[in-house]
C-alpha cells in the first residue's frame, strides 16, 4: 500500500465574500466548503490531513479541533508559499504521496481523487495534476501541452498567459498528487520564485521544476467538471449551493425517494434515506440525519441532525439533534428541541415543545404542551396544556413520569417531581410533591359556587 496524506490550502481571505468568516468556512448547502473538501479526501481513503490556515486562523482551528493538523501561513504569498508551511508535516511523511488541494473548491470528489491517485501510482509520476476541460476557462491556470494532446509542459496562470495560451481550455483544478520525496527538495525560495504577474510564489512552478529534472509529470483529466468549481462572491456561493442541492435531489429521486414537487425542498449533503420515503414541499433536512423506510417528512418541516425510525411522519414541524422512533407522528406545528429521544408509536401533536426529554413508546402528547428535561414512560397520556416547570430561575430540574400515567389537562409539575406508574394527575393541578404509583393527585382550589351572586351585585 502506498502511503498518502493531504495538504489543504485554506489561508486565503476571500475579500469579495464580504464576510467576517474566512472564505473556506462559508457554507455550501449548510456545510463549510472546507468540510466538503475534508469529507471527500477522507472518503477517498486519506485520513491524514494538514490544513494551511492564515486569515482568521483561530476560527478554522477552533472548527477543526483535533480532527486535522493545521499549520499557519502568516502572510499570503501564494500557493507555493502555502505548501512550504507544511514542510515539517511532509518531512515526517517521506516515502509517501501528498494530495495538495484548495479548501475553496467544495466539489472535488472522492472518485476524482481516487482515479487521479491510481494514475499517479500506475504511471510512477512525481506529480499528477487534476485538470478539467472547461467551456469557459477564464481565470484558471492553463495546462500547456506539447501539441494539443502531448505531454504536459507547464501550467501557466491566466494573468501570465499569452493570447495563444489563453485559448487553452484544459485548466488546472488546483489539486495535485505529488511524490513527497520529489516535492520537498524544491519547496523553497531558491526554487520557487515570484517573478510573475501576481508577484506570488506559485505551486504550479513545481511542475516546471520537476520537468527540468526529468521527473515524470502528467495530468488526470477529471470527467466531472464541477470538481473545479469555486466561488469568489456570495452570488457564486449561492450558485454552488444550488448545484449541490440539485445533485442531491437527483440522487435521492434516482434512489426512489418520492417528491411530488421539489419546491422548497433542500436536503443537506450528509443526509441519508431509506426506501419509500416521501418528502413534501417546503422541507429542509440537514446535518447527519437519517430518515428510515416509509417516512413522510413535510410539508414545511425542518429536520436537523436527527435519526428518524421507519414509517414516521413529521408534518409541518421542526426537529433538532434528536432520535425519533418508528411509527411515530410529529406535528403539525411541533418543536422537538435538542437531546430528545422519542420512542415508537408516539404521538406528538400540535403546539408541543419538547426539550432534552425522553418519551416512551405509545405515549400521546396531543396538544399545547411544554415538556423539558423530563422522562416519560410508556403509554403516558399527556393532556392538553400540560407544562413541566423545570426552571427555578437558577437551575433546571427533571420530571420523571411513570408508565401508563395520566396527566390531566392544564396541569403543571413543579420539578423535580416523580409521578409513579399508572398514577393520575387531576386536570388543572399544580403538582409540587411526588405522586405515588397508582394514586390520584389533585392540586387545585376546591370550587365554590356563590348562589345568586350576580343578582346581589
Ligand atoms: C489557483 C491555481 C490555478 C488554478 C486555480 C484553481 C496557483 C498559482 N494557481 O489559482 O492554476 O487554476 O487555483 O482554482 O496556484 N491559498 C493559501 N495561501 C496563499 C494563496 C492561496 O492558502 O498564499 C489558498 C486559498 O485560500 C485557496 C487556494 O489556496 O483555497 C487557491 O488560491 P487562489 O488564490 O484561489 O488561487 P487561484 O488564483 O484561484
Ligand atoms: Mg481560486
Amino acid at each position: 500500500m502506498e502511503k498518502s496524506c493531504a495538504v489543504i490550502l485554506a489561508a486565503g481571505e476571500g475579500k469579495r465574500m464580504k464576510s467576517d468568516l474566512p472564505k473556506v468556512m462559508l457554507n455550501v448547502l449548510f456545510k463549510p466548503m472546507l468540510q466538503w473538501v475534508i469529507d471527500s479526501v477522507k472518503a477517498s481513503g486519506t485520513d491524514d490531513i494538514c490544513v494551511v490556515v492564515g486569515f482568521k486562523e483561530e476560527i478554522i482551528r477552533d472548527y477543526l479541533g483535533e480532527s486535522c493538523e493545521a499549520v499557519t501561513q502568516a502572510e499570503r504569498k501564494g500557493t507555493g508559499h502555502a505548501v512550504m508551511m507544511a514542510k515539517d508535516y511532509l518531512e515526517k511523511r517521506r516515502g509517501g504521496h501528498v494530495l495538495v488541494l484548495c479548501g475553496d473548491a467544495p466539489f472535488m470528489d472522492e472518485a476524482t481523487i481516487k482515479a487521479a491517485f491510481k494514475k499517479h501510482i500506475a504511471e510512477g509520476n512525481s506529480a499528477t495534476i487534476i485538470s478539467a476541460e472547461l467551456d469557459d476557462p477564464t481565470g484558471y491556470g492553463r495546462i500547456v501541452r506539447d501539441g494539443k494532446i502531448g505531454p504536459v509542459v507547464e501550467i501557466v496562470e491566466h494573468k501570465d498567459a499569452t493570447p495563444e495560451q489563453l485559448k487553452i481550455t484544459e485548466i488546472n483544478s488546483g489539486a495535485y498528487w505529488f511524490k513527497i520525496d520529489d516535492l520537498l527538495p524544491v519547496l523553497d525560495f531558491d526554487h520557487i520564485k515570484n517573478n510573475n504577474a501576481q508577484g506570488e510564489y506559485y505551486l504550479p512552478t513545481v511542475i516546471t521544476l520537476f520537468l527540468e529534472q526529468n521527473l515524470k509529470v502528467n495530468a488526470y483529466i477529471s470527467e466531472n467538471r464541477q470538481t473545479v468549481m469555486g466561488a469568489n462572491n456570495c452570488l457564486q456561493l449561492n450558485n454552488l449551493s444550488g448545484i449541490a442541492r440539485k445533485n442531491i435531489l437527483n440522487k435521492l429521486l434516482e434512489n426512489g425517494v418520492e417528491m411530488p414537487s421539489s419546491a422548497g425542498v433542500i436536503i443537506g449533503p450528509d443526509v441519508t434515506m431509506g426506501h419509500n420515503v416521501t418528502i413534501l414541499p417546503g422541507t429542509i433536512i440537514r446535518g447527519k440525519t437519517h430518515i428510515s423506510d416509509g417516512c413522510t417528512i413535510g410539508p414545511n418541516s425542518l429536520v436537523d441532525t436527527c435519526t428518524v425510525g421507519k414509517n414516521t411522519i413529521i408534518n409541518a414541524s421542526q426537529c433538532y439533534y434528536s432520535t425519533i422512533g418508528e411509527n411515530t407522528d410529529i406535528g403539525p406545528f411541533s418543536h422537538i428541541r435538542p437531546d430528545c429521544s422519542i420512542d415508537d408509536k408516539v404521538h406528538v401533536g400540535d403546539f408541543v415543545e419538547l426539550k432534552n426529554t425522553s418519551v416512551g413508546s405509545g405515549t400521546k402528547i396531543s396538544h399545547l404542551c411544554y415538556i423539558g428535561d423530563s422522562e416519560l414512560g410508556t403509554d403516558v397520556n399527556v393532556g392538553c396544556g400540560f407544562v413541566t416547570v423545570n426552571y427555578d430561575g437558577v437551575a433546571k430540574h427533571r420530571c420523571v413520569i411513570g408508565n401508563g400515567a395520566f396527566l390531566g389537562c392544564n396541569t403543571s409539575l413543579i420539578a423535580p417531581i416523580t409521578v409513579g406508574d399508572n398514577a393520575y394527575v387531576a386536570a388543572g393541578a399544580t403538582i409540587t410533591e411526588d405522586v405515588p404509583a397508582g394514586a390520584l393527585a389533585i392540586g387545585r382550589v376546591r370550587q365554590a359556587n356563590k348562589e345568586n351572586w350576580n343578582k346581589k351585585q
